[in-house]
């Protein structure tokens, strides 16, 4: 057992009491975060004299050492050290005598966990961003592939009116845009430094936290200690952002598995992103998809306990707040692994785009637009209604679809049809009108597609 804080104990710690306690088995995955803050953090020092030149040197020069063995597999992170502040300290001083002593002069374990875990829940913003972003490009090449793509829109998972691929794909653009904005927010609020908060009450050393803020790269350090070493809500605000991701993964996944369905056979799936049944040879199951969707709940989870730690904590830290460590990284974990499989597995997608038009093309995606045509023949729009209604009907009773009734009996129904009803219905021009800005139209998607490709740019700046 190595600790920080025997001074004041007479007994040694009891095994139970300890392991219960020690938080090197997750901590210690932000060794690299914690070894920077204090390379930082001795900068500083020996810039308001309190180290010396030497002793900075010795100090820089032993946690580099530190972090090559760990990283070259050389130095274990082993359970004997309380947690990964204690290891790094122990080490440090192990292999450089004196000056590792003085390392942890004007801080605290409480504002270097909370500077660590503000460090790696950056690095990890930023490479969700960086998956998102990948993700969002492959979206845009395969809506520029797919203008012309017709598909059927679905409301209730009725069909409603025709789309195109690019247009539906262009929803879950949308979804995802926002998500990365949305981590960009959560950056911008977040970026401040509290190391130099101490405990909880700052220190009596004259530190210079701008110094340490600036070389850790943050705008700044945060304004109250107290505060400083008892926030958590940019963790709490990241997993509701990545809940969110989960849940447009999750919708986008279920549309997959419906679409991959050999009832719809909109897509196939790619063998290398399916699985088979040790029993039944011929299937062929969208397990990936299926796994992104399931995994929805444990990102959920972490979110939901990590809300329930927090909530009645008062100021300043408690040991409470250990807990939001594990779930946390696991969902930091799970959000990576999801976008970048969900993005494999989208990459190598085949759409089957000729049983998307049939599918288009049956179940009256249309009606609405013979309403319009006879409305732009004088019709008031609620009569029309009712008289396409009837025309829905009629084809239901005969198993046919409005593009196969003969003029005569569209004339039965409504003496206002003439034979340009036909071009009117038909699933190139339903789509081709629809120009509204954000509608399926090609010329309206050929837009939207020049702002997003503006966008990407601005992202990759
Ligand atoms: N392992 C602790 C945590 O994760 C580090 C801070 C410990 N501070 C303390 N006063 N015991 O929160």
């Amino acid at each position: 057992m190595a600790q920080l804080w025997g001074g004041r104990f007479t007994r040694e710690t009891d095994q139970l009491v300890y392991r219960f306690n020690a938080s090197i088995d997750f901590d210690k995955k932000f060794y690299r975060q914690d070894m920077e803050g204090s390379m930082a953090h001795a900068r500083m020092l020996a810039s308001i004299g309190i180290l010396s030149e030497e002793e900075l040197t010795a100090i820089l020069e032993g946690i580099k050492g530190i972090l090559e063995d760990v990283e070259a597999g050389k130095l274990e992170i082993t359970e004997e050290y309380e947690d990964i502040h204690s290891f790094v300290e122990a080490v440090l001083t192990d292999r450089i005598g004196e000056p590792g002593k003085k390392l942890h002069t004007g801080r605290s374990r409480n504002d270097q966990v909370a500077l660590d875990m503000k460090l790696y829940t950056r690095d990890e913003l930023l490479s969700i961003q960086e998956e998102l972003l990948a993700l969002i490009k492959t979206l845009h090449g395969l809506m520029g592939d797919h203008l012309e793509t017709a598909m059927p829109g679905f409301t209730h998972l009725q069909k409603a009116q025709p789309v195109t691929l690019a247009h539906h794909l262009g929803a879950y653009m949308e979804m995802f845009k926002r998500d990365f904005e949305r981590l960009d927010d959560i950056y911008d609020r977040m970026n401040y430094c509290p190391l130099g908060s101490g405990a909880l009450a700052g220190t009596t050393y004259p530190l210079d936290r701008d110094m340490t803020a600036d070389l850790l790269g943050f705008y700044g350090p945060t304004l109250n200690s107290m505060d400083s070493v008892s926030d958590r809500d940019y963790v709490i605000e990241l997993l509701s952002a990545l809940s969110i991701i989960m849940m447009h993964l999750s919708r986008f996944c279920e549309e997959i598995i419906l679409w991959n369905s050999n009832e719809y056979h909109f897509i196939e799936i790619d063998d290398a992103y399916s699985t088979g049944s040790s029993i039944m040879p011929q299937k062929k199951n969208p397990d990936i998809a299926e796994l992104v969707r399931g995994k929805t709940g444990r990102v959920y989870g972490a979110l939901m306990s990590m809300m329930t730690t927090m909530k009645g904590i008062p100021l300043a830290y408690n040991k409470d707040m250990q807990e939001d460590k594990e779930l946390t990284f696991d969902a930091y974990d799970t959000v990576k692994g999801c976008i970048a499989l969900f993005h494999g597995m989208l990459k190598t997608i085949r759409f089957n785009a000729d049983a998307m038009r049939q599918s288009a093309a049956r179940g009256f995606t249309n009606a609405t637009d013979a309403a319009d045509y006879l409305v732009n023949h004088g019709v008031p729009f609620r009569d029309a209604h009712g008289i396409v209604g009837r025309l829905v009907l009629f084809c239901i009773d005969k198993g046919i679809s409005l593009d196969q009734m003969t003029l005569e009996e569209y004339k039965a129904i409504s003496p206002v049809f003439e034979e340009d009803i036909y071009e009117a219905i038909s699933i190139d021009t339903c789509i081709k009108r629809r120009n509204t800005l954000g509608a399926p139209g090609p010329d309206a998607m050929k837009k939207v597609l020049e702002i997003n490709k503006e966008w990407i740019l601005d992202q990759e700046e």
